[in-house]
């Protein structure tokens, strides 16, 4: 039978995350996090210092590299590090290494082989515009920097206590940047994609419109 694909994109801080695990739930489907997968081979690569520009190593790390995702949770060879990379700090080094072609075919590879075989909402940034481009759904989150970086400081506050929001601001202001004008697969919405202004809306607004337009999709 055809799979439903979904797709959310958006910049970093417009929920996302949240709101494609919700409404994977509300439509009992499974949810892939693909910034998580970004997030993985960051972490992994820059344990090792490994140059971001070089392919030939990357590519050979790679092969050998297993990534599991069972009950959405991220293992990196048997190990659950669905905590660890949440840190922004290994978001940094997600767009760092995501720059390099290999890493990306390597993470669309994964995308696709999941996508194949089950009913998904894939979350990123280049999901409608260039992984699934057949998704039967692709949505593109946005709101404005000053509330995306509100966002993020409410999450993270409680962990980091000394983090300022002027931080957070630049930090998502930087990651705007690097996601949006990189040469491959750059932050864009998709041509057909929908565009929802998150800025003024809650969690529960933004998918009440979202479950609208499945719906009406049929
Ligand atoms: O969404 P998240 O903040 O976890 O993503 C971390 C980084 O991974 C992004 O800033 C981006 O550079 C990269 N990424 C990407 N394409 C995706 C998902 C994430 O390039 N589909």
């Amino acid at each position: 039978a055809k799979k439903i694909k979904i797709a959310i994109d958006g910049p970093a801080g417009s929920g996302k995350s949240t709101i494609a695990q919700n409404l994977a739930n509300l439509l009992n489907i499974n949810y892939l996090n693909s910034g998580a997968l970004y997030r993985i081979i960051g972490y992994y690569l820059n344990e090792r210092k490994i140059d971001p520009k070089d392919s030939k190593i990357i590519e050979n790390i790679l092969e050998k590299l297993n990534i599991e995702i069972k009950n959405n949770r991220y293992f990196l060879d048997g190990k659950d590090v669905t905590i660890t990379i949440k840190d922004s700090k290994i978001g940094d080094l997600a767009s760092l290494y995501s720059k390099n072609n290999i890493v990306r075919e390597k993470v669309n590879q994964i995308i696709k082989k999941i996508a194949e075989k089950d009913n998904i909402v894939v979350d990123g940034r280049d999901i409608g515009s260039v992984v699934l481009p057949d998704s039967d759904i692709k949505i593109y989150l946005t709101a404005s920097l000053e509330e995306r970086a509100k966002r993020r400081w409410n999450e993270e506050k409680e962990q980091k206590a000394n983090i300022s929001f002027t931080e957070i601001l630049e930090e998502i202001k930087n990651r705007d940047y690097n996601d949006s004008n990189r040469s491959i697969a750059p932050l864009k919405p998709a041509q057909d994609a929908i565009i929802i202004d998150t800025t003024n809306l809650s969690i529960e607004e933004v998918l009440q419109k979202i479950l609208k337009i499945v719906k009406e999709s049929g």
